[in-house]
């Protein structure tokens, strides 16, 4: 499935999430408008809030809290993005220049928290407890995935127990809310909330199993980022784990010092250890082992097209090129 016939099963949806983005990125400060502008318009795929809209399509949601709360999350989305890419020094980002790199890393740092603060504006005018607590509860979760990341930069010894920890708090607890939100909205039971939080929840990871695959294998081109930003910054994610494990002790040896010490000039060598072990292949089976579960999970909802869908968006999460 692609990614366009989802769009275009949402289409009246998004346009309306689209307005509501608009309109709340205002602010009288030039600086704010011209940077929250810039991201924003150089596009992005929106599946998270494609994920609170199938969500609460699953339930025949009929209000409009589903178009606010799509626009929330893909705020809290992008505010990690802008802080992201200066952490991980990125100046690439969807096909365009990062934009620390064109504003400034103090401009993108402050912009990602006028964007953090203005979600919070907006859950609280859905005036909803439990809303509030799964955004609150997702944010500080993602900032602790981040300083979690930090930690393991250039430490080879990180398991993947770890690393998993790591994409379940940085990733995937953001379409674990998606997914949750669509359902409380949507008037879901306990039972079925649970079901789309685990989806969202699996889902997210094999996502970000998948962004880890392509950041060795991808084309910047389709991805719109820069290949090897993971190498460069010594972040041990599964290719590598993999391959330190599987590759001959020369292979292992020259892996752990590019996480050791980052930079790119074993980046040939480390390419050549991904290959012989299998890496990406391996990578790419745990991201479709973590659908199957995403899709087991909501195996009690009753069919709909809106079930449909969120069954094709796992297929696109493991198959995608960008
Ligand atoms: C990028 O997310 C950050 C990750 C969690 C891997 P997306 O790939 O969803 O980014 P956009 O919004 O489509 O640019
Ligand atoms: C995802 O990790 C970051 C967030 C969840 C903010 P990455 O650092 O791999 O994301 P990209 O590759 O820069 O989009
Ligand atoms: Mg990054
Ligand atoms: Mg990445």
């Amino acid at each position: 499935m692609s990614l366009k016939t989802l769009q275009s099963f949402l289409a009246d949806d998004m346009r309306a999430v689209d307005h509501v983005i608009r309109e709340r990125l205002y602010s009288d400060v030039v600086l704010i408008r011209q940077v929250s502008e810039y991201i924003i318009n150089s596009g992005g795929k929106r599946l998270r809030p494609a994920l609170v809209l199938l969500s609460a399509g699953c339930f025949d949601y009929r209000g409009e809290a589903h178009h606010e709360l799509a626009a929330v999350v893909e705020f809290i989305h992008t505010a990690t993005l802008l802080h992201d890419d200066v952490v991980d020094e990125s100046d690439l980002r969807r096909g365009h220049e990062t934009a620390n790199a064109l504003f400034g890393n103090a401009a993108s740092v402050l912009v990602g928290d006028f964007l953090y603060s203005r979600a919070f504006q907006m859950m609280v005018s859905v005036d909803n407890m439990e809303v509030m607590r799964i955004l609150s509860d997702a944010t500080n979760t993602i900032a602790e995935g981040e300083v979690l990341q930090l930690l393991n930069c250039h430490d080879p010894d990180i398991d993947e127990d770890n690393y998993l920890r790591v994409i379940r708090y940085k990733t995937a607890k953001l379409f674990e809310a998606a997914g949750r939100l669509g359902a409380v909205i949507g008037g879901g039971s306990e039972q079925q909330k649970d079901a789309l939080a685990r989806y969202g929840m699996h889902l997210g990871t094999a996502f970000q199993l998948i962004d880890d695959v392509l950041d060795y294998s991808g084309e910047a081109a389709e991805t719109g980022k820069n290949l090897g930003d993971d190498l460069a910054e010594g972040k041990p994610t599964l290719p590598l784990l993999y391959a330190m494990k599987h590759g001959t002790p020369d292979q292992t040896a020259s892996i752990r010092h590019a996480i050791e010490h980052s930079g790119l000039t074993e980046f040939q060598n480390v390419l050549t250890a991904i290959r012989d072990t299998h890496a990406l292949q391996y990578t790419r089976e745990q991201a479709q082992r973590e659908v199957e579960t995403a899709n087991a999970a909501i195996s009690l909802l009753p069919d709909s097209k809106y079930k449909t869908a969120l069954l094709q968006l796992s297929a696109f999460a493991v198959d995608r090129s960008f």
